[in-house]
């Protein structure tokens, strides 16, 4: 769920089916237990995934949005464009216990794999979340993959602890390289007078400047910028200690992800900021509602060009987004996004859009080499 959630926002794939003996964990409770790559072409290993990735999350974070239903379905057999994913479900008997979602890119990182694993509450403490860590690591040793990535909630503000990933984390050797804090607009009492005065306060900085918006088509002769903006996004936001290279985006990568994520029945609201003078697209700002969830909206990137900083185009461009999705998609009434702890223009333009903090996440990475 690396920002996603992340990006991040929230890919996947159709694989060979690998039933395999049991793994890692030898206390008795993961006697019984099956390790299954999931088979896109059974209907009730297709609703199992879906329930107990539902499951498991709300269980730690009820506020969190369910997992669109209709986006699965489809998800399952159309990947992302930048990753394979595999999925590996834990069964016990007929019962489905936990899983295991992979993703290993395929434009960068070559060498990485990012894990999702999630246990049922009820099934939690008897070896399965160990058993699935081996698992999907034994596979992606496999495929050259030495060095694994998750991101999981950790803390409230006070720092109590909210799910079991942090103790996990101490057992399978995974480390904490940098904290994302969620923060949450609640749009039902959202100052839309502040927002106004937001962007009055800003366009004066921004003279030379305007903006484009589009939604699950950006206009053909910006891919190329698009891409390039894109291209940067993870060498521009904090990393902290992560080992992590940014992403590789192309046009054709680009045009291809924009189509995929059309056919999940996602509906995206972006904003694009153009410097008149050049014409090149500078700044980007995009939000995403899920086709079955729509009281829920994810801000995914906010990104300006370095060459452009400084003249509010971060605010512009967030700002003006979210009213256009507002005006369109009036039922949504939160949204949440994902910031490094350390990411301190972000979060200044957060707060004074009516953002607040919610929770603490990690990004853990450990070798297996
Ligand atoms: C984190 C999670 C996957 C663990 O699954 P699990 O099946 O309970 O894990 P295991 O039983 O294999 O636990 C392995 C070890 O982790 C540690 N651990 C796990 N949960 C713990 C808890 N609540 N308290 C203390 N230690 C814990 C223990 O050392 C445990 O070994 P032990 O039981 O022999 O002492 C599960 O809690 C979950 O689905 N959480 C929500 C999603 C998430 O945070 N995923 C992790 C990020 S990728």
């Amino acid at each position: 769920m690396l920002a996603s959630v992340l990006s991040t926002n929230f890919r996947a794939g159709i694989y060979l089916l690998s039933g395999r003996a049991p793994v890692g964990h030898a206390g008795g409770m993961t006697q019984d237990l099956r390790i299954v790559e999931l088979d896109v072409d059974d209907p009730t290993a297709v609703e199992a995934a879906f329930t107990v990735g539902n499951e498991a999350i709300l269980a730690d974070l009820p506020d969190l949005p369910p997992n669109c239903r209709a986006e699965h379905e489809v998800r399952v057999r159309l990947p992302m464009p930048g990753a394979e994913r595999h999925i590996f479900l834990a069964w016990r008997g007929d019962e489905p216990v936990g899983l295991v979602q992979a993703d290993l890119p395929v434009y960068d990182n070559l060498g990485k794999s990012f894990l999702d694993i999630l246990v049922l509450k009820e099934h939690r403490r008897q070896g399965v979340g160990r058993a699935l860590y081996r698992h999907a690591v034994d596979f992606g040793l496999a495929r050259g993959r030495t060095s694994v990535m998750g991101f999981s909630v950790i803390t409230d503000l006070g720092g109590a602890p909210i799910g079991s990933s942090a103790p996990f984390a101490a057992a399978t050797g995974l480390e904490n390289k940098l904290i994302d804090v969620r923060r949450r607009l609640d749009l039902s009492t959202a100052d839309d007078a502040e927002l106004d005065r937001l962007l009055a306060g800003s366009w004066p900085k921004a003279a030379g400047y305007s903006t484009v918006q589009w939604g699950n088509r950006p206009p053909e002769e910006l891919l190329e910028d698009l891409a390039l903006l894109d291209s940067s996004f993870l060498d521009e936001a904090p990393k902290g200690d992560l080992d992590f290279e940014a992403e590789k985006v192309d046009v054709d990568r680009l045009r291809r992800t924009y189509e995929t994520r059309a056919h999940y029945g996602a509906r995206a609201y972006e904003t694009g900021v153009i410097h008149d003078a050049s014409g090149r697209l500078v700044a980007w700002s995009a939000l995403r509602v899920a086709k079955s969830v729509d009281w829920h909206a994810w801000q995914l990137v906010t990104l300006v060009d370095p060459a452009h900083r400084g003249h509010r185009l971060g605010m512009i461009s967030k700002v003006v987004n979210l009213r256009t999705m507002r005006a369109q998609e009036p039922a949504v009434r939160i949204v949440d996004t994902f910031n490094a702890e350390v990411n301190t223009h972000m979060i200044a333009i957060n707060e004074a859009m009516g953002f607040r903090a919610m929770d603490r996440w990690a990004n853990w990475q450990a070798s297996v080499a």
